[in-house]
């Protein structure tokens, strides 16, 4: 039976954790971590996302404050929100969630975050820092991922990684950190993508297979080496109900670990939030 590698059991653990960090902030005198996210527009994937960071703040102690704007607004309303809050000391991180309206530059967006504040990590300057091991923001779901590997105690070290997909928020940032020499890391990595020929041949050599390409049910089996652990972090809404990335029935007798969905990889994805947060609370630097 293949392990259940289960987010809502390691959120659990990681969030008593930080509320024990929390509290040790607060007995020294400092104050609570306070996160910000500005939500542009009300479409409901996005909301359900920010209410439930919301809710996560206030499980941990930190504060929260949540800047909703019309889907109408300009790029320039929205970088004044933007420079409150880079020049708001109560501020520690904050997040604009995406996807932003058309009409909005959403590079000039993520530019204008102040990269210490800058809790997604998706500013140019903190990809860089990832990108050289340098101290910083990790992107939350490749850093949520890696937490749960960790919990599990799954060993990646020499080990074949397969990364199907190469957005900057979930493929790429995955792939640079499961080769890199850090603890959760140094596996050998393969990133795939819409250009990629014999996908199956390819993720067939999977020690570690990380599913983020969007589409529902997409990797069967037939993608699967027989004790591979598969990780999915597909959040796909068909009539009504969640699919992850991967058919979770053609591959549980064949894998011997893997993330569901839903409470799986979502999950994690609010505790690397968390944890950056924590870490902008203390300095960046
Ligand atoms: N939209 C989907 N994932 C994310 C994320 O991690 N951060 C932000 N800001 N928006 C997202």
């Amino acid at each position: 039976m293949a392990i259940i590698l289960s987010g809502k059991e390691a959120a659990v653990s990681f969030k008593k954790e930080i509320q024990i960090k929390v509290k040790k902030r607060l007995a020294e005198r400092k104050s609570a971590p306070h996160l910000a996210a500005i939500l542009v527009g009300d479409d409901p994937a996005s909301s359900a996302y920010v209410r439930g960071k919301v809710r996560d703040c206030k499980e941990v102690g930190f504060k929260s404050t949540l800047i909703h704007l019309k889907d109408d607004v300009l790029q320039e309303e929205l970088i004044q929100n933007i420079q409150m809050l880079n020049s708001n000391s109560e501020i520690h991180g904050y997040i604009v969630q995406l996807p932003l309206p058309n009409g909005i530059n959403e590079k000039e967006i993520l530019l204008a975050i102040d990269p210490m504040k800058d809790v997604d990590g998706f500013h140019p300057e903190n990809v860089g820092r990832m990108a050289l091991g340098l101290k910083t923001y990790l992107p939350a779901t490749p850093y949520g991922i890696l937490l749960l590997l960790q919990f599990y105690g799954i060993e990646t070290t020499g080990k074949n990684a397969v990364v199907i997909g190469r957005s900057h928020i979930v493929g790429s940032p995955m792939s640079i950190l499961l080769s890199s020499n850090i603890e959760f890391g140094n596996a050998t990595v393969t990133l795939t993508h819409s250009r990629t020929k014999n996908l199956e041949e390819v993720t067939k050599n999977a020690d570690i297979l990380i599913a983020a390409i969007g589409k529902p049910s997409f990797i069967n089996k037939n993608f699967i080496k027989d004790g591979a652990v598969v990780i999915d972090v597909g959040i796909n809404r068909v009539s009504g109900k969640l699919h992850g990335d991967v058919d979770f029935d053609s591959v549980k007798d064949i894998v011997s670990a893997i993330s569901p969905v839903p409470g799986g990889v979502g999950l994690m994805t609010r505790v690397g939030l968390l944890m950056n947060t924590l870490l902008a609370a203390d300095g960046r630097d």
